[in-house]
């Protein structure tokens, strides 16, 4: 919805029409918590596509039913999707469905209502998570004060290349997390109007935790 010229080079709004015609569907408040799901995971296996498009290749040697042949495959340690707790977990297995072997990291932030700080509550990692091209997914990038502190947390883990996706954005978070963090790549399938007085993203879609697990 923002002009794109606006955005920092960092951001990308994935534009396919099978992304923004199933985003519009999960928009919807008559769609159902199962489908909510399926269409959570069916977008997130396309952002995941895109994420990926430019993870290094090397060449090795197969042999096809008639002949051997040099044939590319993914070098090196490959990728580790961290989910920020709980909604994360609806981007993560959409993820999951296109690169089944990444390993997963979770953490677990909550707000302190006093200071807004954000403050962690879990944190499990991947030992080699330094070596490893780490996803961070969070379906709504609403504030943008969690996931800039998830990737704080991620850096002190010593994670070298962090890319960050979720499914909305709030200029606001836009703006607060590609400032903190002006090298992480930051992918979205939508820039929305704006955030309302209590923090959700207009016009959005709700709850995103809610509606992918039913609690309200
Ligand atoms: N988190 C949500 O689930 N929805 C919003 O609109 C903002 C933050």
């Amino acid at each position: 919805m923002t002009d794109a010229a606006a955005l920092p080079d960092s951001v990308t709004v994935i534009r396919h029409p099978l992304v923004q015609h199933k985003l519009t569907l999960l928009r919807q408040k008559s769609t159902s918590t199962g489908e909510f799901r399926r269409l959570a995971r069916e977008i997130s296996l396309l952002m995941a596509y895109e994420l990926t498009r430019d993870l290094p290749l090397e060449m090795t040697g197969i042999e096809t039913p008639l002949e051997p042949m040099q044939a590319p495959i993914l070098s090196g340690k490959k990728l580790c999707i961290v989910s920020i707790l709980r909604a994360g977990d609806g981007i993560l297995e959409g993820m999951l469905d296109l690169v089944p072997s990444a390993r997963v990291g979770h953490i677990g932030l909550y707000r302190d209502p006093e200071t807004l700080v954000p403050v962690e509550y879990y944190l499990k990692l991947p030992e080699d998570v330094a070596e490893r091209l780490v996803i961070v997914v969070d379906p709504m990038l609403a504030t943008g004060h969690s996931a800039a502190a998830a990737l704080s947390r991620l850096k002190q883990a010593r994670a070298e290349q962090i890319r960050f996706a979720c499914l909305l954005a709030a200029p606001e978070g836009v703006s607060v997390l590609t400032q903190a963090h002006p090298e992480v790549p930051v992918f979205t399938c939508s820039i929305d109007r704006e955030l309302d007085d209590h923090a959700y993203i207009r016009p959005g879609l709700g709850d995103a935790g809610d509606r992918l697990y039913g609690t309200k």
